[in-house]
């Protein structure tokens, strides 16, 4: 038996074509784009010692409801919750539950708000308190692995050179990149083609086109990039238990370059500038 849930999906399933995307496009995501931003701005303040990740999750879907947007995470495929919150050795889909955060954590927080049918895909990473040299660096190094893949989406280019992008980043910084989760296309549907994985090899996958429209979203690990799903089905977490860090943004090739959608209202690319 499937649930409601599961025979959408399958209506859904992608046509297996990169869909190219117009202005309408482009205005829907960035639309939806900003006001996931702001949702993860508002997320700052809200990140403290003491703060469960269920109350995050209730701020997130207070902000979704009164701005109405729907969150997609809400009953897909059975989770529950607005948001997926990873804390510290989570690489991702971590679930919100009423453990409270302790000084020293970091923790993603991944939010994708529908605004008008559009999807509008990030995460960010949050210190908890003082953080500790090693954390600082992972986020930092993640970050810059974010930017160097953003660097390379553009026409002529391929979807290997962002992955090989981020890869060269990562691994110069003797961090590894995660290989079981990619980024993803994203529009009208919450994960469409193309895939876009987080290593690769320069001038192999798919050619970037004006119009393509997708998430970045490296995790990276301090330690070795292997990952189990616990028994929950979703938490993924790093074998070797090691740090692992993420960020995401959703981003629309253009003729020149890219547009990124969901970047920071506040000017915040890197959350460690928030606090400086
Ligand atoms: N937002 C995640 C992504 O970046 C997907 C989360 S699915 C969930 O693709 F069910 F785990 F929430
Ligand atoms: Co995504
Ligand atoms: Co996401």
């Amino acid at each position: 038996m499937i649930t409601y849930v599961e025979a959408e999906a399958k209506n859904r399933r992608t046509s297996g074509v990169i869909p190219l995307h117009g202005e309408a496009g482009f205005a829907g995501m960035r639309k939806a784009g900003q006001l996931t931003a702001q949702a993860l701005d508002l997320l700052v303040d809200a990140v403290k010692p003491g703060v469960t990740t269920l109350e995050l999750d209730q701020l997130a879907y207070g902000f979704a409801r009164d701005h109405n947007a729907i969150p997609a995470t809400l009953f897909y495929k059975g989770y529950r919750h607005s948001i997926c919150t990873s804390i510290n050795h989570v690489v991702c889909h971590g679930i919100p539950d009423e453990r409270p955060l302790r000084e020293g954590d970091i923790v993603n927080i991944d939010i994708t708000l529908i605004v008008d049918g559009w999807y509008g895909d990030s995460s960010r990473m949050y210190p908890v308190g003082e953080i500790s040299r090693k954390s600082e660096r992972l986020i930092e190094v993640t970050y810059e692995s974010l930017a160097a893949g953003i660097a390379a989406a553009k026409p002529g280019n391929t979807t290997g050179d962002i992955g090989a992008a981020i890869q060269a980043h990562a691994e110069a910084e003797r961090t590894s990149v995660v290989r079981d989760f990619v980024g993803h296309g994203v529009g009208q549907l919450f994960h469409d083609e193309p895939n876009i994985m987080h290593f690769g090899i320069p001038g192999t996958g798919a050619l970037l086109k004006p119009g393509m429209i997708f998430t970045i979203e490296p995790m990276i690990n301090l330690g070795r990039p292997h990952v189990k799903i616990l028994a929950d089905g979703w938490t993924a977490v790093t074998r070797d238990r090691t740090l692992s860090a993420q960020a995401e943004h959703s981003i629309g090739i253009t003729a020149t370059g890219n547009e990124i959608f969901t970047s920071s209202p506040k000017g915040w690319f890197n959350p460690l500038d928030a606090r400086r």
